[in-house]
C-alpha cells in the first residue's frame, strides 16, 4: 500500500517501530508514556541506526497535537483507551489508510466470558470494536492471530 508515514501508540522498547522503519523504509512516529521504556527504545533505535521520532508522554495529550495524514496507525498502547483515541486516529489517518488495533480479543475474553476482574477492560474493548465496526467511514476485519488484531481501512 506504499506506507510512507506510520504512527504507533505504545512504543514499548521499540521492536515494532524498528521493524516498520527497517522493513518498509517508512517515516515512523511512536508515542510512549513510560520513561524507562522510552529510554530503552531510544537505545534500541540508535543501535539499529533508525531514524524514528519517539514522543514521550501520554498519547491522549499527544495525538491532538499531531498532523496527518498517516498511512498506517498502529494502536498498541492501553487497550481501555482505544475508544478515546478513535476520533483522533480517524482525523490523522489518510483515505485508504489502515488503523491496526492490537490485542482486541484478549485470550478469547472479548467474545466469551471474561474473569470478573477483567470485565471492565473487556467492556472497553467491546465498545471500541462496536465503534470501529459501526463507523461507515471504515471497513474493519478482525483477525484471530495472537490476541486478535483489528484492521480497519479508512474509506
Ligand atoms: C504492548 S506495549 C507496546 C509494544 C510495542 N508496540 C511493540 O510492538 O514493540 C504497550 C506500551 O504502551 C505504553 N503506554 C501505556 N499507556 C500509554 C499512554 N497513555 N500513552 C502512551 N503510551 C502508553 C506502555 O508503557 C507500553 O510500553
Amino acid at each position: 500500500m506504499g506506507a510512507d508515514r506510520i504512527l504507533e501508540v505504545g512504543t514499548g522498547e521499540g521492536l515494532t517501530a524498528i521493524a516498520l522503519s527497517l522493513g518498509l523504509g517508512a517515516e515512523v512516529t511512536t508515542i510512549e508514556r513510560d520513561a524507562a521504556r522510552a529510554r530503552r527504545a531510544r537505545e534500541n533505535i540508535a543501535a539499529f541506526g533508525c531514524d524514528i521520532r519517539l514522543i514521550e508522554g501520554d498519547a491522549a495529550e499527544i495525538l491532538p497535537c499531531l498532523e496527518g495524514p498517516y498511512t498506517i496507525i498502529f494502536l498498541d498502547g492501553p487497550k481501555a483507551q482505544y475508544k478515546n483515541y478513535f476520533q483522533e486516529c480517524k482525523r490523522l489517518l489518510g483515505h485508504g489508510g489502515l488503523l491496526v488495533s492490537d490485542d482486541v480479543l484478549l485470550y478469547g475474553w472479548v467474545r466469551g466470558d471474561p474473569p470478573k476482574k477483567r470485565r471492565m477492560l473487556i467492556e472497553h474493548i467491546r465498545e471500541y470494536l462496536n465503534l470501529l465496526q459501526s463507523d461507515p467511514d471504515f471497513e474493519t476485519q478482525i483477525f484471530e492471530f495472537g490476541e486478535g488484531v483489528a484492521v480497519s481501512k479508512k474509506l
